[in-house]
């Protein structure tokens, strides 16, 4: 290992190294370059008498730059961008260059995001720490509603962070879609820390909570179902321009967007809402109120993606396809009723599993029309209309009246 003198004696050998001269590569996109900018840089570039070996050094190594190299490293072929050049997968546009907007309703939900935007520790959760701690507060039932729904969303949430980061992100190649999935990506991220807030602050055993999709089938199943898409497409070597690798992404597309975020959060959602209508974990339910309107809006745009790319690549829309897309919704809200009996084996807060598939069934007809498929289950009406006035409630009318007025963003509640 060098000690500190030797290591600055070979810096100094590498300063004294007579520097190459600039990379011929770089004179590539010339015609792109600013020449007085340029000259300008080349004055500041000059090693002078004050710099030390280190400054010299690293001067030297900016001489070695490649732009033309690193231009090419970056998406897109480089020159302005155009409205007409952008498309929503497979595109060759710069990808850096976020306007002009093409898909202005994307730009929308960016801010319309952030507008929303909440904490969890800005809900007052004292009431539902009384009610969990004592005896006769909440029956057997709701306790298991409770459990069963923090179990699910504890890691549901992540694997949607996981889909959009490590998978969709990389193939939507439109800035302002990308835009609004890092916005999505945060939420999904806030919404996991909802869940940690409510399993800390009702002091449940966090190992068997976050491990339940692991250990209940009807939790199981779902996450199973959900990551055999995501590894479909996060191979660093997948890439669409494939009638079959553009197919698998849209596939991604409508399992994470119309079946996880669409068909999967209902059933809990419903359920945790139905407890706050009664008066009943309040504070969780505030909880699922925010983050229920957060998942409407994801929602909204992956229907708007889906839709776009087909508009986009009409031939990738097939019959094959739409048959796969009619069985997936199906297999999602088979697998949702599933979880509705199994999280309601009794009725429970005026409703059961049979209301709960019922409602299941009218949301499937919604998911199948939005991407232009048709309805499954004809003739299902929707037991439970309170649950889209609670979605279209701004953030200021909170639904519970629960919410406290003073509260420090990025703090901790301390409870007693
Ligand atoms: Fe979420
Ligand atoms: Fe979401």
């Amino acid at each position: 290992m060098l000690s500190w003198d030797e290591f600055d004696n070979e810096e100094e050998t590498v300063a004294a190294k007579p520097a190459a001269a600039p990379a011929a590569a770089s004179a590539a996109p010339a015609d792109k370059l600013d020449n007085a900018a340029e000259a300008a840089v080349h004055d500041a570039r000059a090693v002078s008498a004050d710099d030390s070996a280190a400054v010299a050094r690293a001067k030297a190594a900016l001489d070695q730059l490649d732009i033309a190299e690193g231009l090419s490293e970056l998406e897109g072929e480089g020159a302005r961008v155009t409205v007409d050049a952008k498309r929503m997968i497979n595109c060759r546009a710069d990808l850096n260059q976020l306007v002009p907007f093409k898909y202005d309703w994307a730009w929308q939900k960016y801010l319309d995001g952030c507008a929303n935007h909440w904490m969890p520790q800005e809900v007052n959760m004292n009431a539902d720490i009384a009610l969990w701690k004592s005896q006769d507060g909440l029956t057997e039932d709701e306790r298991r509603i409770v459990m069963r729904n923090l179990g699910f969303f504890s890691t549901a949430d992540s694997l949607v962070a996981n889909n959009l980061a490590l998978a969709v992100y990389r193939l939507i190649t439109n800035p302002e879609c990308r835009q609004y999935i890092l916005r999505q990506a945060f939420e999904e991220a806030i919404h996991t820390h909802a869940y940690q807030y409510c399993i800390e602050s009702l002091g449940m055993d966090e190992g068997e909570i976050f491990n339940m999709y692991h250990e209940v089938p009807s939790v199981a199943k779902k996450a199973a179902w959900g990551l055999k898409y995501t590894r479909a497409i996060s191979d660093p070597q997948f890439n669409t321009g494939t009638v079959e690798t553009d197919k698998e992404l849209l596939r991604n597309l409508i399992a994470y967007y119309c079946v996880l975020e669409g068909i999967f959060f209902y059933c809990g959602f419903t359920q945790i809402l139905s407890m706050g209508r009664r008066n009943k974990m309040t504070g969780v339910a505030e909880q699922f109120q925010y983050i229920l309107r957060d998942e409407s809006m994801h929602l909204n745009f992956g229907i708007d993606v889906i839709n776009q790319i087909k508009i986009e690549n009409p031939h990738l829309w097939d019959a094959e396809l739409k048959d796969e897309a009619t069985q997936m919704i199906l297999q999602g809200t088979q697998l949702e009723i599933e979880y509705a009996r199994d999280t309601m084996p009794r009725g429970v807060l005026g409703m059961n599993a049979a209301m709960m598939e019922d409602y299941l069934k009218f949301i499937a007809n919604r998911r199948l029309t939005q991407i232009g498929l048709k309805e499954e289950y004809p003739g299902t009406t929707n037991p439970f209309p309170w649950m889209s006035e609670i979605m279209d409630l701004k953030k200021e009318k909170n639904f519970f009246e629960t919410r406290v007025t003073e509260y420090q963003t990025g703090g901790a509640l301390a409870w007693d």
